[in-house]
């Protein structure tokens, strides 16, 4: 496995394979790996001759008094657990390699961006956008994969990848969970034993969800009431936000149909977790 931390050691070295005729698959991450980003690293070894995982904690993704210099990283464990999954390039830049101080262009979606995660942190998805861009550019891969945990940030890509004519594949993985449901996540780390535990509040309220739309409730607002119920119930949880959403527009519905997404964003200590389910409803 090579680890590049310079743009042209990295275009360097799949350039070469790309000539070879190799397919390319990017795994594009955070770093701090576990469970879910092992699963995009399977998947893309399964369906390409090459994966590359770019490893770097965008700052620009970040707002102003959210985690960036909090957030977990251990470059030697992840390129260990990199080198199992069979990995064959680490992509880890410094932050003044990836951003130049006069840049002066952000890519900006519209739309999707102005609901759920958009709408709770400012400037989030343009950071996103901005450096997943740059990534593409950098890399040029034939495949690039993203989990489902993050709903909207998949939507947002696979409008970014078509409004800006990337010629590439966007795959999608499903929610990796713990044993209680709880989804995998590098911000679990936060979690004292207490806030663990109240944590998996979130898949019991997305479980609470299901079963209210299987008992046939198609109300949005009455459902919505319920969890927002459950949810406040826990004491240590506080509510960013509950939706239930169409799974295309992310637009809010006011009647349970069609193709749903419930997203839930919920505060447990200072640590904000996001969880998601996604249902067909008749
Ligand atoms: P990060 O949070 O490191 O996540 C990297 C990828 O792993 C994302 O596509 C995310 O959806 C996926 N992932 C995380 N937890 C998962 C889980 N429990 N199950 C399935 N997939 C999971 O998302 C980012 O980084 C950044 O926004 C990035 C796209 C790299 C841009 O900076």
């Amino acid at each position: 496995m090579e680890l590049c931390k310079s743009i042209d050691e990295v275009r360097d070295f799949i350039g070469k394979q790309q000539k070879a005729g190799k397919e390319v698959g990017l795994v594009p991450t955070m770093g701090y790996f576990h469970q879910g980003h092992l699963a995009l690293m399977e998947k893309a070894r399964e369906e390409n001759d090459i994966v590359v995982v770019s490893l770097f904690v965008n700052p620009t993704q970040f707002g102003p008094d959210e985690d960036y210099n909090e957030y977990p990283r251990d470059l030697d464990r992840d390129l260990e657990l990199a080198e199992e999954a069979g990995v064959d390039i680490v992509f880890a830049p410094e932050a003044d390699e990836v951003y130049l101080s006069q840049a002066a262009t952000k890519v900006m979606v519209e739309g999707l961006t102005d609901y759920l995660c958009g709408a709770a942190r400012e400037g989030h998805f343009t950071g996103v956008c901005t450096i997943v861009t740059k990534l593409f550019n950098i890399i040029d891969p034939d495949r690039a994969y993203f989990g489902q945990k993050d709903a909207q940030q998949v939507l947002v890509i696979k409008r970014l990848v078509k409004d800006l004519n990337f010629d590439l594949e966007i795959v999608t993985v499903t929610i990796q969970r713990e044993e209680d449901g709880l989804a995998i996540s590098s911000r679990n780390k936060y979690l004292d034993s207490k806030e663990r535990e109240a944590a998996t509040i979130l898949y019991q309220t997305l479980q609470l969800a299901k079963d209210l739309i299987n008992q046939g409730k198609r109300d949005a607002e009455a459902v919505k009431e319920r969890l927002i119920n459950k949810i406040e119930a826990e004491p240590l949880a506080e509510i960013d936000y509950v939706e239930i959403v169409d799974q295309s527009t992310l637009e809010p519905l006011v009647e349970i149909k069609g193709e749903v997404l419930m997203a839930l964003a919920v505060y447990i200590g200072d640590t904000r977790l996001i969880d998601n389910l996604m249902l067909e409803v008749n």
